[in-house]
């Protein structure tokens, strides 16, 4: 049975456990042990005209596609809050020597990678397994390991295995480029001064994420998931995977499946960014799911503003919109309440920031 929580001050959502591994790779577990039992229905539809972005346009020299494309952008994060990049100019090779690293940091000792334990929400490196509570009040463990680095404006990584720390390096810098090319354009639709929105959010200091989730094969996978509904907290995450499906986002309160081309780049509109537009952008709920053939391994970087920047939505369309939406919250602080926030169909930290009784005239 999963364990019933009985006070919640004392649950920890982070735990570090091999049990996770073992079961998935002894080939003699034919069901789901019961720390992981979460009951889910992963169905979801197919739809073949998710929005699709061209960054060669968004930053090529043509002010004819480039206007078309910012255009594309802004309305793929209105209605979607996801669009799916291609032609973004990054390597296939250091994607590949990426999953490689992150593939042999895995395969590490348990010894080597308990060193690495997530002790509390703001340490730098995180490593483990997760649990939430459901909404009978039962923690379970998630069909997932993860290791999650803050790289940036401090860089975070562990030692081993020797490649990981260069691949990070390099393939961190480059995401940071293309998401701060993304705010750019995605201002310049909303009209926001280009130097005021560098000001609030402080993008030199761009508070930036990497995790790594690990989803091993799953005897049942329609009892555990690997991450439940939910939204990202920053600008935007940037998602690549190894072609194994299981992404899913919610359009019009129905699940669609992502299914996306090879080497292209999977990009979800976060809470920071609904927030800062004044919900002129969604942040969308998305979720993971788990298959029995193959094991899946999704990289995610999360590009926020700066840690210390207070977002909250911007001035001109405040005034625009008649009213704010949404409370200020200082970035760092929004990262780590994530973390305690750990009910699944829970209130979520950004439906606690809205602000319903908001007046506003449109
Ligand atoms: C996440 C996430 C989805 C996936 O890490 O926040 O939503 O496909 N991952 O792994
Ligand atoms: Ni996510």
């Amino acid at each position: 049975m999963a364990s019933v929580v009985e006070a919640c001050d004392s649950f920890t959502p982070f735990e570090f456990d091999t049990t996770l591994k073992v079961a998935a790779d002894s080939s003699s577990v034919k069901s789901v042990p019961s720390k992981f039992n979460f009951s889910n229905d992963r169905s979801a539809l197919t739809c073949d005209s998710l929005p699709t972005i061209d960054f060669s346009a968004l930053v090529g020299g043509n002010p004819h596609q480039r206007s078309k494309a910012v255009h594309g952008l802004a309305t793929a994060c209105r209605e979607w809050g996801f669009f799916i990049l291609v032609n973004h100019g990054v390597a296939e090779s250091l994607m590949e020597a990426l999953f490689r690293a992150m593939k042999e940091f895995f395969s590490l000792p348990e010894s080597e990678k308990k060193q690495y334990e997530a002790k509390s929400a703001s340490d730098p490196i995180k490593c483990g397994n997760f649990n939430v509570v459901d909404t009978s009040n039962r923690s379970f463990t998630l069909w997932r390991d993860y290791l999650r680095l803050y790289v940036h404006p401090n860089f975070h990584c562990p030692h081993q295995p020797q490649l990981l720390r260069d691949v990070v390096l390099e393939y961190t810098q480059i995401i940071r480029k293309l998401a701060r090319k993304l705010i750019e354009a995605i201002c310049e639709a909303l009209e926001l001064n280009q130097s005021y929105v560098d000001e609030t959010l402080n993008m030199d200091s761009s508070f930036q994420i990497i995790a790594t989730n690990y989803y091993p094969r799953c005897p049942q996978p329609n009892e555990a998931i690997g991450i439940p509904p939910h939204t990202d907290v920053g600008l935007f995450t940037l998602l690549i995977h190894n072609g194994v499906a299981g992404l899913q986002i919610e359009h019009g309160g129905k699940w669609f499946n992502v299914d996306s081309p090879q080497n292209s780049i999977l990009v979800i509109v976060g809470d920071q960014l609904e927030i800062f537009t004044n919900g002129s952008c969604k942040s969308v709920k998305h979720r993971a799911v788990v298959n029995e053939e193959r094991e899946r391994i999704s990289i995610v970087v999360a590009n926020g503003p700066s840690g210390e920047a207070v977002v909250g939505p911007a001035a001109t369309l405040v005034e625009k919109d008649g009213g704010a939406k949404y409370n200020a919250m200082k970035y760092e602080e929004y990262v780590e309440s994530q973390f305690t926030n750990t009910r699944v169909d829970g209130k979520s930290l950004l439906e606690q920031q809205m602000i319903f009784n908001a007046k506003v005239i449109k």
